[in-house]
């Protein structure tokens, strides 16, 4: 792998903007000034709870919230938006849950007005992550560059969604999606997350063990790219850097971690850095995540609500990028992972989706608790299983406007069929 080397000062040149044009692009004041319609019919959930569900469109969500104190109090954002897929998606007992329609400029509009309220409603050390896939991330990819900066773009994922495809079609089996994780400005809260050992991997990264200290290390340059005039450009024990590099510290340094034990010495008396292993951390997280497939096997709990992404990643992404107490949005909500996992570390959380289907998923996931993801014949007594402890009870309430006063009939019902389950749950 090749480490490139800034350019000196005289030869940065300046950058030309990059951004997306299409039919349709709205200025964003007036995104930002239009009114939405107003959330007036609330129904309470497991008591008056802060945090907050709203059962309608999110664009009108979005608009509440800002004109309602929460314009830059929102820490973390994590969405999982339709695709751009021209599909219908039902749940497991083949109801129907979203329409996944738009598709080229009128999908990057869409898209793109939420985006710009959602940066209002961040707070300055907050993130937002974006997850779609190949059809979408890289046209977005430049939206989200226009909206919070290229240089603001801590990550682009890449997520094995799926376990390997036994693909008939004459290409790579497609197992892979897409998470940018953007923030808001240049500080940024974040909790690096690790992930343990395994024992195989473990040996393969650090290979070597220490004589003295039998510890496990590797090595690793003690140079690094470009060429300087000061101290860590000159001899060290008589050896000059190699050509175009520089000694990573100046000859002092090297000299104090060599008796330190941590400088190896190749037979050919070349240096070399060693870096300890130290297990009980772990690995931290790449850019590449392989363990967080969505529902794969039986043994996983889900809603049965279309697209529910891996509950452990949420986890993952929400003590990364939040403190306990923090206000995580989720306005794509679906299943309502994000909410679960955010209640779950000790956050608050607001959430909202247009489907009846995602409320029902909802309120089912902090009510009557998940089912195995599994296909049964016959169904095994073990297959519910509470998501929450019975006296750790999630409340909420749910926001909807008064064009959809008709559906609240309908919730209500859903509400007390689900407490039933439940009860007898317990
Ligand atoms: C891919 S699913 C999200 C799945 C979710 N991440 C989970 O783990 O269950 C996308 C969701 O966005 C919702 N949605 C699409 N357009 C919306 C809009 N304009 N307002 C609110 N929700 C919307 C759909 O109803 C659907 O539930």
């Amino acid at each position: 792998m090749a480490t490139g080397i800034p350019p000196q000062k005289s030869n940065k040149r300046t950058k030309i903007p990059v951004s997306l044009s299409y039919d349709g692009k709205q200025p964003e004041e007036s995104i930002i000034s239009r009114t939405g319609i107003e959330f007036d019919e609330i129904l309470p959930i497991n008591g008056d709870g802060e945090n907050i569900l709203f059962y309608g469109d999110n664009f009108d969500a979005l608009l509440f919230l800002l004109h309602n104190g929460y314009k830059g109090k929102i820490k973390l954002i994590y969405i999982d938006p339709p695709f751009a897929t021209a599909s219908d998606f039902v749940n497991r007992q083949m109801e129907h849950a979203y329409s996944d329609a738009l598709c080229g400029g009128e999908y990057v509009e869409f898209l793109r007005e939420r985006l710009i309220l959602m940066r209002q409603l961040l707070t300055d050390d907050g993130s937002i992550y974006l997850h779609l896939d190949s059809k979408m991330a890289f046209t977005m990819k430049l939206i989200m560059d226009e909206l919070f900066g290229e240089d603001n773009c801590r990550a682009f994922i890449t997520r094995k969604k799926c376990s390997t495809k036994n693909y008939t079609k004459n290409t790579f089996g497609n197992v892979s999606d897409y998470i940018m994780f953007y923030s808001k400005g240049p500080d940024y809260t974040w909790n690096r997350p690790y992930e343990p050992w395994e024992i195989d991997r473990l040996i393969e990264e650090y290979p070597c063990i220490d004589e003295r200290t039998g510890k496990r290390y590797k090595k690793v340059p003690v140079h690094a790219p470009g060429v300087r005039n000061g101290e860590t450009g000159k001899a060290w024990r008589g050896k000059m850097p190699p050509i175009g590099k520089h000694w990573q510290y100046t000859p002092k340094k090297l000299d104090e971690l060599d008796a330190a034990g941590e400088i190896y010495w190749s037979s050919t008396g070349n240096p070399r850095r060693k870096v300890f292993c130290d297990p009980s951390k772990g690995i931290p997280i790449q850019d590449i995540w392989l363990n967080y497939r969505d529902s794969i096997n039986q043994a996983q709990k889900t809603t049965g609500y279309p697209t529910e992404k891996n509950y452990e990643m949420l986890k993952m992404i929400v003590c990364a990028s939040s403190n306990p107490g923090d206000i995580v949005f989720d306005c794509f909500a679906g299943s309502g992972t994000t909410l679960g996992a955010a209640f779950e570390c000790g956050r608050k959380w607001i959430g909202a989706d247009k489907s009846l289907e995602s409320i029902r998923a909802i309120l089912k996931r902090f009510t009557a608790g998940l089912d195995v993801y599994g296909d049964y014949v016959s169904v095994p007594s073990e297959c519910k299983q509470m998501t929450l402890e019975p006296d750790q009870k999630c409340s909420f309430s749910i926001y909807t406007t008064g064009e959809l006063k008709p559906e609240l009939k309908n919730l209500c019902e859903i509400k007390m069929e689900l407490e039933a389950v439940r009860v007898s749950n317990i």
